[in-house]
């Protein structure tokens, strides 16, 4: 265990010396596990194709499934992914995609690519494809061009287990039990794709959808989720938690993307320094906008009932050439692993207030975890970045305070070094440590004082260039290793930081 406060010093080669605090006694809020949790829209390659390749295909599959992307993401210990948009999910009608999948309608996905879906992965292969992985599920409902009859219906039919025509059609389609859905998403970006709602507009959308979706006391306890803020849209956040009564709210939602220019986010492999380091301000922009939407909260909120739930973020760039625009494919840098170790420290140290979020997305996808080439299915650095700090799902948070030393190309600057750590159940204390810098290594220091531990391990992930990336060829090229980069005497546990690296350390 942690002492009451140890001391920890980072100390930059030159020798500048930032003194950086551990409290493990301030609150000590649980880091949800949820916040390690993804998002799976039907677009592009991330259902068909991705996940899905349907139960005749040669590929391994349960029920359409691919074996090989269960067996991953039950490793990564996925604890919620969202489905099945996005701004797909504010043109699903969802009763297209239950019952014979013979005679399930077609239509056009309007919003990704403009091409035709058939329906034939639906609310059985999502929720049944939750149950194989492990995760919870959070259901997106259409407010966009749904109605109120629309999205109640379908939360009778997940979870009401007595006897209804919601119910009876379950069961006819062949599923027994309810699932028991928790989470539910009512719209989503209902300021763009989701409606071009005003905010005013919205809460009052937002107040008639939750009071149908369940009964008078929330008895069924739904956690149901307010479309939320794109970015710095503070104003959004306000109107929502000043005119939504907090006993029909849990959680508000925020977007944020790390874009270096919506009309330019360039390749996501052959970038610049100077575009490595824009993309990395725009993923650090994290804090502050979960800083300034949780003190909102907080006016409204002070006991911090409603969560502010982060459920897309991640690195945007440009398709890789020659794939459909419309599908946001990217392949997946030491870039990002800096973006996703970066933020879920973010995330970890604001535990309080925020208590999900899902990473855009899932397979195929934007910022994904699994990349799939027919029978070829790749883990990213991404993926390796969010296997190594599950270690924090539901532990104790440990706060952490330190001046980090700047890394500095030309006239930018931004902080080097992210810190969180954790304190789990059985007693063993994780420090996720992430240094951005290219081009110098950092030192950590902990003054090890009273710190009472009797072993110290970790693992790295690092690689080379920043520009490298796990392909079909060589999917192993980047993949975490152990890490004997510290000294520890009693009293002082030393960290070399390499350049661009993740290093998680356990000490127990
Ligand atoms: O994740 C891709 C898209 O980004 C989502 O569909 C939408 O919600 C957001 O704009």
């Amino acid at each position: 265990m942690l002492p009451l406060v140890a001391i920890i010093s980072c100390l930059q080669l030159k020798s500048q010396s930032i003194q950086v605090t551990i409290d493990s006694q301030a609150g000590k809020p649980v880091i949800n596990r949820n916040i390690y949790g993804h998002f799976a829209e039907h677009l592009g390659a991330c259902i068909y194709g991705g996940f899905f390749v349907g139960d005749s295909s040669r590929i391994p599959n349960s029920a359409g499934v691919r074996n090989d992307i269960i067996d991953a993401l039950k490793k990564l210990k996925v604890p919620v992914l969202r489905w099945p948009g996005g701004c797909f999910a504010d043109t699903y009608h969802w009763k297209d995609g239950v019952g014979a999948k013979a005679k399930r309608p077609s239509i056009v996905n309007t919003w990704w690519g403009g091409v035709t879906e058939d329906n034939s992965f639906g609310t059985h292969d999502f929720l049944n494809m939750c149950e194989k992985i492990g995760a919870a599920p959070y259901l997106a409902g259409n407010v966009g061009s749904g109605t109120v009859q629309e999205l109640t219906e379908w939360v009778q039919y997940v979870n009401f287990g007595g006897a209804s025509p919601m119910s009876k059609m379950r069961k006819d389609n062949g599923r027994e039990n309810p699932w028991n859905v928790q989470f539910w998403g009512v719209g989503n970006e209902a300021w763009g794709c989701g409606g071009n709602m005003t905010a005013e507009y919205y809460a009052n959308e937002y107040r008639k959808y939750a009071t149908f979706m369940s009964d008078w006391g929330n008895s069924s306890k739904l956690f149901r989720i307010a479309s939320g803020a794109n970015s710095g849209d503070f104003k959004w956040t306000e109107v929502l938690m000043r005119d939504i009564p907090h006993h029909m709210l849990e959680g508000v939602a925020l977007h944020h993307y790390a874009v270096i220019d919506w009309n330019n986010k360039s390749s996501s492999t052959a970038f610049t320094e100077q575009q490595y380091m824009s993309s990395l301000k725009s993923a650090l922009k994290m804090e502050e906008l979960v800083t300034k939407h949780s003190a909102i909260m907080d006016k409204y909120d002070p006991a911090k009932k409603v969560a502010l739930i982060v459920d897309e973020w991640g690195g945007w760039y440009n398709v890789e050439p020659g794939t459909n625009p419309g599908f946001l494919f990217q392949q997946n840098t030491i870039r990002d692993a800096m973006i996703a170790g970066v933020t879920l420290n973010i995330f970890n140290n604001h535990a309080d207030r925020v208590r999900m979020a899902n990473l855009a997305q899932t397979v195929n996808v934007l910022q994904a975890v699994i990349l799939t080439n027919r029978e070829k299915m790749l883990l990213t650095p991404t993926y390796h970045v969010m296997e190594m700090y599950n270690v924090h799902q539901d532990a104790a948070l440990v706060p952490v305070t330190f001046r980090s030393p700047d890394y500095v190309l030309g006239n930018d600057t931004l902080a080097a070094v992210s810190i969180s750590a954790s304190t789990d159940t059985n007693g063993n204390t994780h420090i996720s440590l992430v240094n951005i810098d290219p081009a110098r290594s950092h030192e950590v220091r902990f003054s090890a004082g009273n710190i009472k531990h009797k072993a110290i391990s970790g693992r790295i992930l690092s690689s080379p260039k920043i520009q490298d990336f796990n392909s079909f060829e060589q999917p192993d090229k980047i993949r975490p290793v152990p890490f004997n980069g510290f000294t520890n005497t009693s009293d002082l546990v030393t960290i070399k930081l390499p350049p661009a690296s993740v290093v998680v350390l356990k000490m127990n």
